[in-house]
């Protein structure tokens, strides 16, 4: 009998394999820029982390858990989100009392859901996220929100959406379900079985209903914002208006309630058409939460945080031709032209790298055409060639491999803004005719001005100015 994966799993090989590192290491080395650190939580969890957690009127908990009684007959889950896990742990290892608050965490690993399969959905998946407990200031709820999509911007998606909505505060949220059940009084017996259970459970749930019937009464129905306690509006304010100086675009969506249990007040999702028309569904996710913790015996703190779905990421990325944009040609090719130099040549990396410049350094210490014509074949933008007299006048000499220009140029001022000499092809011109000159000195650069009075600030022309 041929053997298979199990529904809803998947092997990753070939170049995805890449792609997924590509992702993966993108979001934890920016998590890690904002000042999270990483926490590592079990697979499997006491099922009581996540019905105490996520919610027991939850479709996670009510119906898409991976639940086992193990042979001590113990109620085990292999976790269906990290968020409850994560804060079990924060809780139990009481991080608050020996860690500066807020507590900063990320993490990524596989998640399981029994959902029915279908574009964008798996019953195992990767989810990356991050977790800030111990909310001081709206800040860093806005923070939050900041890396979400400073990571997706990051990975080249230039057009992302983000939905946000507020769920209010506990009294907010009990006025609210009431005005939804007096709503929906009237309609529930026609809608489908699952908001049938939602309006006996969490009428908020409804919201979230996808049947096309039950779409027709939602929206119509009351909206949050006439139910906000004047706390939650005047929080809610604040958060749009840091977005807004930030200049983080969203879009207020009254109908984004959250599947989870545990959200108050700040929810919000990542969205994403990829450049082939598709959506895979929301490709990240969170909100802001304030009894969780003390759900789990510890203090009461608030938390905020969000995850993304690794594969809807990919899935996006792959459509908008990942390969060609994000596994690029290495930017620069370090090339040492003798043994004696190649510790100033090594110097180069770790400046070009921390710039984010995708590089290699040829150690082969063979000649220059042999060393050019490698740095060809792999693709790369430009050649670091550093010689003996390079090393002895402090200089490097810098070859476009595109064009065949080169340049020598002084190595500190190469390694400290090594953009301004890789970047050159994004050059503004500041002459004189333009609005945002600021340059008042004359030059006689070549770059592609007409004007008569040029005067170019930009750095490639430098020695000019
Ligand atoms: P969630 O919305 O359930 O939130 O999941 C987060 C993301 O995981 C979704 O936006 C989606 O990209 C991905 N995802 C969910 N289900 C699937 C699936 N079946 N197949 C593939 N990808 C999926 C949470 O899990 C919360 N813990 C987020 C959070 C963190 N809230 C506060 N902190």
């Amino acid at each position: 009998m041929e053997v298979k994966n199990v529904k809803g799993t998947k092997d990753v090989f070939g170049d995805e394999v890449e792609y997924v590192e590509y992702i993966e290491s993108a979001m934890k080395s920016i998590a890690s820029v904002f000042n999270f650190e990483q926490l590592r939580i079990p697979v499997l969890e006491h099922s009581e982390v996540f019905v105490r957690g996520v919610g027991e009127g939850s479709d996670v908990v009510r119906k898409e858990m991976y639940t086992f009684d193990d042979k001590g007959g113990r109620s085990l889950t292999l976790r269906p989100e990290f968020t409850a896990g994560i804060i079990r742990s924060i809780v139990q290892n009481k991080m608050y009392a020996t860690m500066d608050l807020p507590i900063k965490k990320y993490y990524l690993g596989p998640v399981f859901r029994y959902e029915r399969p279908q574009l964008g959905r798996y019953r195992q998946f990767n989810q990356f996220g991050v977790e800030l407990v111990g909310v001081k200031n709206i800040l860093n709820e806005i923070d939050v929100i900041r890396l979400g999509y400073t990571i997706l911007r990051t990975l080249g998606l230039d057009d992302v959406k983000i939905l946000i909505n507020t769920l209010g505060d506990e009294e907010s949220r009990n006025a609210y379900k009431v005005a939804l059940k007096e709503y929906f009084k009237d309609h529930i017996e026609h809608m489908c079985p699952d908001c049938k259970s939602r309006y006996e459970v969490n009428p908020l749930r409804i919201l979230d209903c996808k049947v096309k019937e039950d779409r027709e009464i939602i929206k119509d129905c009351p909206k949050i914002s006439s139910y906000l306690s004047q706390e939650s509006n005047e929080r809610f304010d604040k958060v749009l208006k840091y977005l807004d100086a930030l200049n983080i675009p969203y879009e207020i969506d009254d109908n984004l309630v959250r599947g989870l249990d545990y959200y108050s007040e700040t929810v919000f999702e990542f969205h994403y058409t990829s450049k082939k028309g598709i959506n895979y569904g929301a490709i990240g996710a969170g909100g802001h939460y304030d009894k969780l913790v003390s759900e789990f015996g510890g203090p009461q703190l608030d938390g905020v945080g969000f995850s993304f779905g690794v594969e809807r990421v990919l899935s996006v990325l792959t459509d908008d031709g990942f390969n060609s944009k994000l596994i690029g040609p290495i930017d620069v090719y370090v090339l040492p032209l003798d043994e004696g130099v190649v510790p100033v040549a090594y110097q180069a990396l770790p400046i070009l790298q921390a710039f984010g410049y995708r590089c290699e350094i040829n150690l082969d210490g063979t000649k220059l055409g042999t060393q050019i014509k490698k740095a060809v074949k792999h693709n790369a933008r430009f050649a670091v060639i550093i010689g003996e007299d390079e090393v002895l006048k402090q200089c490097l000499v810098l070859k476009n491999l595109e064009t065949g220009e080169q340049q020598e140029i002084s190595v500190e001022d190469f390694f400290s803004r090594p953009d301004a000499y890789l970047d050159a092809h994004e050059h503004e011109c500041h002459c004189g005719s333009h609005d945002d000159c600021d340059c008042d000195g004359d030059c006689d650069c070549d770059c592609d001005c007409e004007e008569d009075d040029h005067h170019c600030c930009c750095h490639h022309h430098k020695e000019e100015n």
